[in-house]
């Protein structure tokens, strides 16, 4: 067994180690690249405060970058016997450069390190979500607008009721993203706030420049008080987490209409038949497997909120293990999601539409209030028109006008998608990814 960062002259336990380890080796490899960053920054502010020569910096931050590129090469790995990626790379420096690799810890903890690395990975995740959302974003207001003459009927209770659109109904998914966004956005600007500092939870003796750390790493600002910035840990996840599930709301709404539409008793859409799957036993089939996967995982990533906040349910003020936990639901979180956005896309590119749904008359009646209020607007009054208009379809003698004029707002002949396209462009402008990408090359570029 090899010794631990807090070992003293006794040795632990094995079945100990491999409980309380737990997933860190394999999990804490996705935090790896922001531990090495993490560490560039603090030392870079070490010696700005005196505690660490010019040259010993020089050289921690050359093999801090060689480590760097490792984990982007995929290559760094957290040995047998060793805890956490903390206790990894410290453990390289001093390999690689003795003593002076035991420096970099002074005004740290692994709990403010902790903080830290989830910060910078879930900033770069939540990033890539983004950008995933809106490119389903993008594609299904194309669709919209190309088939905005396109008619459907619209559902109420599962029942046939009034005229809908295919510009509405993709469009609608795609409003839905649009308000999604915002979550992001949010959990996004709570993510982008510097927790390094708070060490344990109580700060440190040390002259710490914040201010600096702040900075170099491309935050936001700070969460100032240290105390807080550890409550932070599993408030961060499950906020985020909020996010991502209602981003996977919109997208498991619009994977069981595709899967339902897609069906021959609807048969309003139809898959191209390379993204269906096909049965072993049943010859004719094309199954929207795809749809029912996005559909399934959608569904389990809503549940990620619950999961965060019962691992973290009534933890009092400071750091406690149980935090460890919660990365094993968060960390795969992103890739899952991401997978589910890019696929949608792909799928809505290339869904068919059926620009004939309403040729079968089994659909007239969903005309019913179009002709009402045809009457109505002829100065019968509404009630009588009701009427009268219920009657004929009673008695089969209903006859609909397909020809519809739908003018207000967010409506089959007004879908506003422009002004729906602009309440997204305000958001996205919000992030503020560039001076992010800024920081962190400059960083890096320390290390050469
Ligand atoms: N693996 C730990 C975690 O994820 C790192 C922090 C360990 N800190 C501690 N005080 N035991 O929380």
């Amino acid at each position: 067994m090899a010794s631990k960062l807090w070992e003293k002259n006794f040795s632990v336990n094995e079945e100990i180690e491999r409980f309380t380890v737990g997933r860190d080796r394999e999990l804490d490899i996705y935090l790896a690249k922001y531990d090495v960053l993490g560490s560039m920054a603090h030392i870079t502010m070490l010696e700005s405060i005196g505690l660490m020569q010019k040259d010993e910096l020089r050289q921690l931050l050359a093999e801090l970058k060689n480590i760097y590129n490792e984990c982007v090469q995929g290559t760094f790995v957290i040995e047998e016997g060793v805890e956490d990626v903390h206790s990894q790379v410290e453990l390289m420096l001093t390999r690689r450069l003795g003593d002076m690799g035991k420096k970099i810890h002074s005004g740290r903890s692994r709990n403010d390190q902790v903080l830290v690395d989830l910060k910078l990975f879930t900033r770069h995740e939540l990033r890539e979500v983004v950008e995933a959302t809106d490119a389903l974003f993008r594609e299904l207001q194309k669709k919209s607008e190309q088939y905005k003459n396109v008619l459907m009927p619209g559902y109420t209770h599962l029942q046939i009721a009034m005229p809908s659109s295919f510009g509405l109904w993709f469009g609608a998914h795609a409003e839905s993203l649009a308000d999604d966004m915002l979550f992001l956005l949010a959990a996004y600007r709570m993510t982008n706030r510097n927790p390094l500092g708070s060490a344990a939870g109580y700060g440190s003796s040390f002259p710490l420049n914040r201010e600096m750390t702040t900075r170099l790493l491309g935050f936001d600002s700070m969460d100032y008080n240290v105390v807080y910035a550890q409550m932070g840990r599993g408030k961060m996840e499950r906020n985020v987490a909020f996010a991502l599930a209602s981003v996977a709301g919109t997208v498991a709404k619009l994977a069981f209409d595709a899967c339902m539409f897609n069906s021959q008793n609807f048969s309003f859409v139809k898959l191209p038949k390379e993204c269906t799957t096909g049965s072993s036993i049943m010859p004719h089939k094309k199954n929207p497997d795809v749809f029912e996967l996005i559909r399934a995982k959608s569904n389990k990533l809503q549940s990620l909120p619950t999961q965060i906040q019962l691992i973290m349910n009534n933890l009092p003020t400071g750091y406690f293990r149980d935090l460890q936990i919660i990365k094993e639901v968060f960390l795969p979180a992103f890739a899952e999601l991401k997978d589910c956005l890019a696929m949608a896309a792909y799928i809505i590119e290339r869904i068919e539409v059926n620009e004939h749904i309403l040729d079968n008359p089994m659909y007239d009646p969903m005309f019913s209030v179009e002709e009402v209020n045809r009457l109505a607007a002829a100065g019968t009054p509404f009630r009588d028109a009701y009427k009268q208009v219920g009657m004929e379809i009673e008695n089969g003698t209903f006859h609909a006008d397909h020809n519809i004029h739908h003018t207000h707002e967010g409506s089959i002949g007004n879908l506003c998608n422009d002004k729906i396209a602009e309440i997204m462009d305000k958001t996205l402008a919000e992030f503020g990814f560039e001076r992010v990408d800024e920081a962190e090359r400059s960083l890096l570029a320390a290390g050469e």
